[in-house]
């Protein structure tokens, strides 16, 4: 979720908060707008588009005088981008400003009962929603910004990093954080607010990096108030001294997106279900399923179209859809299907997979598609991107910006929102039981953590990187679900390190690639614990009789093909269903580390982009 930054102090706050901007726009983003309050007035301007769209905007509007400034790059998530949607957004009588990077969940109740209340919206996002529920709270209690922002966060359910501004108290700004990051850059009788420490690092080195669910009171000539949000205890201020320098500060301290987007996972996979699975309830609740569910249902058949890594992700879709909810499944290339004249009926149901919601190819196959007049149900990444537009209804994966070419966590999100539309069709359908219902909903659920602890495969996946990363070839195989996994893991490696992979059924070694194992071929071989596990060690065994390297994926605690392979790396046991959201996070990390090691351009592979909007 995109960018932030705040200032308060003696400077001009517009130059600051723009460049400021500027250096958080490979966050990736959509929008941009900014606050300046002059001491009398406070002036906003924003816009759909690039931070220059913004420095044009305001400059026609005279809008940036004063000492205290907010900006803001937006990633929508709730209403699509426009200059109406973008931040800051203000309260109704206008007094209060706030920038927002997260979701608030819990929006639509909150806003419905604000409505009641006289209020008016403006915008479709959630972030009106907060402002006027903190306006509300301070007129309701006649409470100071600071108590305002801290009752109305005790109301919010989601993900937050704000910075609020009062014009009855023009000397503060109130930033809060719970699962979106927040710095504070401590000057010399000025203070900095942002996303990250890049927007202040020029102006000092010593930041407060706010921990979730803790709010500061940022004031002139005040020392800075740390409060927790739940119980409004003080908190004394950590002041470090940053040592990282910019490019280290874009990248989170990574030395590459790529790798940073790998660690982000636990966090965006909750993101993604985050409002759409109440485990303990027993329940999924996705909107754009929930109202169009009989299409599902009703339907002959669900053709899933992407490219790629999302086409991948739709394969492992197709096990998923069909083993949970008995509905038959087609993945198709999106690039295919669009010329062979495919079949298509009214009776059909088209899932669109596509991180960027751009890429032409899968553009092309929805407008067939519906042309055809099937139901098309879009996955993307990018709230407002074509694709996105073009289908009848989807659901977004909240994974954030994708910077890397190399998806990473797009492919992991994408699952868990196919996992729970599977869910939740089979519930509908009748296909999976209560019990065995409910049992999945509480394993998604800790799923980040189990991904968490797949990350810690990082050391093992480097090591064995190193006595590999000069291998003219590797082969992958898999299983059942783990199939398309390992086609996902021969795409990240050919197209990061450019070392030739080809991803394989574990079955099929014998219908030929078995010709090319020798003891030069690297064979990473995908072993979980699960339904087809001794088939698989044959298939280890043979690979072994002909002295091919083996590099199994194994359940943590296997002994059985630790005795057979050359290196084993170990992860997390889970249902076969769900084992893909953790076997990939070891092949990621291989392909990562053999990139760096053989000195690719890992986030910008050579003749690759990141959205392919051309055919
Ligand atoms: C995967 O690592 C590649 N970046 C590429 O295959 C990508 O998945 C494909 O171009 C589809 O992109 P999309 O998901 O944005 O449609
Ligand atoms: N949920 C808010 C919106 O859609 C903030 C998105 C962001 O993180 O930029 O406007």
């Amino acid at each position: 979720m995109c960018g932030i930054v705040g200032y308060i102090g003696y400077r001009e706050a517009y130059p600051i908060v723009i460049k400021g901007l500027k250096r958080l726009e490979y966050r990736g983003y959509d929008s941009a707008g900014v606050m300046l309050y002059d001491g009398k007035a406070l002036n906003v301007s924003k816009t759909k588009g690039k931070v220059s769209n913004l420095e044009e905007k305001s400059a026609s509007e005279n809008t940036i005088n004063g000492s205290i400034g907010m900006g803001h790059t937006r990633w929508a998530t709730h209403g699509v981008p426009n200059d109406v949607n973008s931040h800051p957004h203000l309260s109704n009588s206008g007094e209060l400003a706030i920038i927002h990077n997260g979701i608030i969940e819990n929006y639509e109740p909150l806003k419905k009962e604000l409505i009641n209340r006289g209020y008016v919206f403006h915008s479709d996002t959630d972030t009106e929603v907060l402002i006027n529920l903190i306006e509300d709270v301070q007129k309701k209690d006649k409470l100071k910004l600071g108590k305002a922002v801290q009752v109305a966060l005790n109301q919010v359910v989601g993900a937050y990093a704000i910075c609020v501004f009062d014009t009855k108290k023009p000397n503060e700004i109130v930033a809060a954080r719970l699962g979106s990051p927040l710095a504070i850059g401590v000057g010399e009788g000025e203070f900095f607010i942002a996303s990250d420490a890049s927007p202040f690092i020029e102006y000092t080195s010593n930041a407060i990096y706010l921990e979730d669910e803790e709010m500061a009171i940022v004031r002139l000539y005040k020392p800075i108030k740390i409060r927790k949000i739940k119980d409004d205890t003080l908190v004394d201020p950590y002041v470090q001294e940053l040592q990282m320098n910019l490019e280290q500060i874009e990248k989170g301290g990574y030395e590459h997106f790529m790798l940073k987007e790998i660690y982000e996972q636990p966090n965006v996979i909750k993101d993604t279900y985050r409002g759409r699975l109440l485990a303990n309830s027993g329940i999924i609740q996705m909107a754009g399923i929930e109202d169009n569910i009989e299409k599902f249902l009703n339907a002959d058949r669900i053709l899933i179209i992407a490219c790629g890594t999302s086409w991948h992700a739709g394969l492992v879709a197709e096990y998923i859809i069909e083993e949970f909810a008995r509905i038959p499944v087609e993945v198709e290339y999106a690039s295919e299907f669009r010329y062979r004249n495919p079949i298509i009926t009214n009776k059909d149901v088209v899932i669109a997979i596509s991180q960027s919601g751009e890429t032409a190819d899968t553009l092309a196959a929805i407008k067939l598609s519906k042309e055809k007049g099937a139901f098309v149900f879009g996955v993307c990444n990018v709230v407002g991107s074509s694709i996105s537009r073009e289908t009848h209804a989807g659901a977004y994966t909240h994974a954030g910006p994708e910077i890397g070419v190399a998806s990473t966590k797009a492919f992991t999100t994408q699952i868990t929102v196919l996992t729970m539309m599977a869910l939740r069709l089979a519930k509908a359908k009748g296909t999976i039981s209560n019990s065995d219902f409910h049992r999945y909903l509480l394993e998604l659920e800790v799923i980040p953590e189990k991904v968490m602890e797949a990350l810690q495969t990082n050391d093992i996946s480097k090591e064995i990187a190193a006595i590999y990363k000069d291998a003219p070839n590797c082969l992958y195989l898999g299983r059942g679900y783990n199939f398309p996994v390992a086609l996902e893991g021969a795409l990240k490696l050919k197209e990061i390190s450019y070392i030739h992979a080809e991803g394989y059924p574990a079955a099929e070694m014998k219908h030929g690639p078995i010709a090319l194992i020798d003891e030069k071929m690297p064979v990473v071989v995908i072993a979980p614990k699960q339904n087809h596990y001794d088939k698989v060690v044959s298939n280890i065994q043979e690979i072994k009789s002909r002295s091919g390297k083996i590099i199994a994926i194994v359940t943590k605690g296997d002994v059985q093909v630790k005795d057979l392979a050359d290196h084993v790396i170990e992860i997390p046991d889970s249902s076969d269903a769900l084992s893909p959201l953790l076997t990939t996070i070891p092949l990621q990390l291989l392909s990562y580390h053999i990139a760096v090691m053989r000195g690719c351009n890992v986030d910008q592979p050579r003749n690759l982009a990141k959205s392919v909007t051309v055919e």
